[in-house]
């Protein structure tokens, strides 16, 4: 694993990671600020907390030279065994056929003040790597169709596998296979 990654279950203070992680996906979903605190909570829990309850193993954390935590990327090895999902996550049955090809997935974000200067590339190839490592081959991610975050995956090699419009939204699966170098 990079230097500067490390995985979330081996946290020495998981809850000071835990609540960095939480102002970092805020600052990265302004989605958050239309929903009251108990609402907040579930859309916390759907695209994050549920990852760091429930496969604390799977997430990783990108920290700077001063050691803070300036990204992470909540991760899943295995999409079909992941339940609570199909019930949370819009889109995550309608993609599923997928999943057999590319088991992983995964949602990353690096904190406002720290995008742009590779700790998110790191941290996918941490996962993918990890991904291999754990035997699965493959690694996906959904995201909008024209989100300028594309280019970001697209330069690590990830290809659109499907472009299909859920709720109004226009998403693609945006897939990986592992060997790939
Ligand atoms: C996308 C993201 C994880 C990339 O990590 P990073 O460390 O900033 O990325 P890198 O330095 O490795 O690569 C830079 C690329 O990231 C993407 N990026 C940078 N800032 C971004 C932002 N505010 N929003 C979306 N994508 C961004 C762009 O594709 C950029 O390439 P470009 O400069 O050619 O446009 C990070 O920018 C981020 O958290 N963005 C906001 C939230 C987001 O889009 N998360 C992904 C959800 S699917």
């Amino acid at each position: 694993m990079a230097e500067l990654i490390s995985i979330f279950s081996e946290e020495t203070d998981r809850f000071a990671a835990r609540e960095k992680i939480r102002e970092i996906f805020f600052l990265t979903s302004p989605l958050g600020d239309n929903f009251k605190k108990q609402d907040r909570e579930c859309f916390f829990h759907t695209w994050a907390g549920w990852y760091l309850d429930s496969l604390p193993g799977e997430t990783l954390l990108a920290r700077n030279a001063e050691c803070e935590i300036v990204g992470y990327l909540a991760g899943c090895l295995d999409s079909n065994a992941a339940f609570p999902l199909y019930r949370h996550i819009f889109y995550f049955k309608a993609f599923e056929h997928w999943y057999v090809e590319y088991p992983a997935h995964f949602h990353v974000n690096c904190h406002p003040d720290f995008q742009g200067y590779g700790f998110g590339a790191s941290l996918v190839q941490a996962f993918i790597a990890y991904a291999m490592k754990k035997g699965r081959n493959g690694v996906h991610l959904v995201t909008g169709e024209k989100a300028r975050n594309r280019s970001f995956y697209e330069r690590l090699k990830f290809c659109e596998k499907a472009c299909l419009t859920i709720h109004d939204k226009r998403l693609v699966i945006l897939a990986r296979d592992c060997r790939v170098g």
